[in-house]
């Protein structure tokens, strides 16, 4: 799908929402929570032309602006993006805002998640978070960001095949699995990108 099909769809009014990211995990979750709710969801994929895009800031929020804002700017539209990632607390909050590159961006995360099984062995604190932010941006429009996070704790070895990146060792206490053991609709119920997301959402119905 090229910038002229979106073009096009703006034109027949139907709701189009550019993700700027080409993560296939998180761009799955913004469509299954997404196209329900009747909007066409694109990702930087589709978009022809598109230059790299640094995401050059010290927050979940900065970077979420940083890559909306660029598709905003480069090709006159909507658009939304997620700066997401996962805080361990005996880390001093890392990888944070590197969960992506943290180890080296195409390391596979079987042994990402293997570094921090070993690193937290004998750990009593074994809390983390995911934090979510998501901003939309749009022409000539101040960009607006939701926030949200997950409160979970480190695994003690990695279970489960669903989800994505780090979801095999964080285990989320209420339910007593890990997120890589939930469907979907489980992760997406509970998630800091489903809570983000459904924030998003509201604000976006609201403003129609
Ligand atoms: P971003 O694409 O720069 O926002 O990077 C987000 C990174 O945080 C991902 O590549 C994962 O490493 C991690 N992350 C964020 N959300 C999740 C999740 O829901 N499950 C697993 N890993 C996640």
């Amino acid at each position: 799908m090229l910038y002229w099909d979106i073009i096009i769809n703006m034109k027949t009014e139907e709701k189009v929402i550019v993700v700027a990211s080409t993560n296939q995990g998180k761009i799955r979750e913004f469509r299954s929570m997404l196209e329900p709710e009747g909007y066409i969801v694109k990702s930087l994929a589709d978009m022809e032309g598109m230059p790299e895009i640094i995401e050059n800031g010290t927050t979940f929020s900065e970077n979420a602006v940083i890559k909306a804002q660029s598709v905003t700017d480069y090709f006159g539209i909507e658009a939304i993006s997620d700066d997401s990632g996962l805080e361990i607390d005996a880390f001093g909050r890392e990888p944070g805002v590197h969960s992506a590159r943290w180890l080296g961006h195409d390391t596979p995360y079987s042994y990402k998640n293997q570094v921090i099984l070993d690193r937290m062995k004998g750990e009593t604190n074994r809390t983390c978070r995911y934090v979510c932010a998501i901003a939309w941006t749009a022409p000539g429009k101040q960009p607006v960001v939701f926030e949200d996070t997950v409160e979970c704790e480190i695994a003690y070895e990695p279970k489960g095949e669903n989800g994505f990146g780090y979801d095999p060792v964080i285990w989320y206490p209420p339910f007593g699995k890990t997120m890589a053991e939930m469907s979907d609709e489980e992760k997406n119920s509970i998630s800091h990108r489903g809570k983000a997301i459904r924030k998003l959402e509201a604000w976006l119905n609201e403003k129609k």
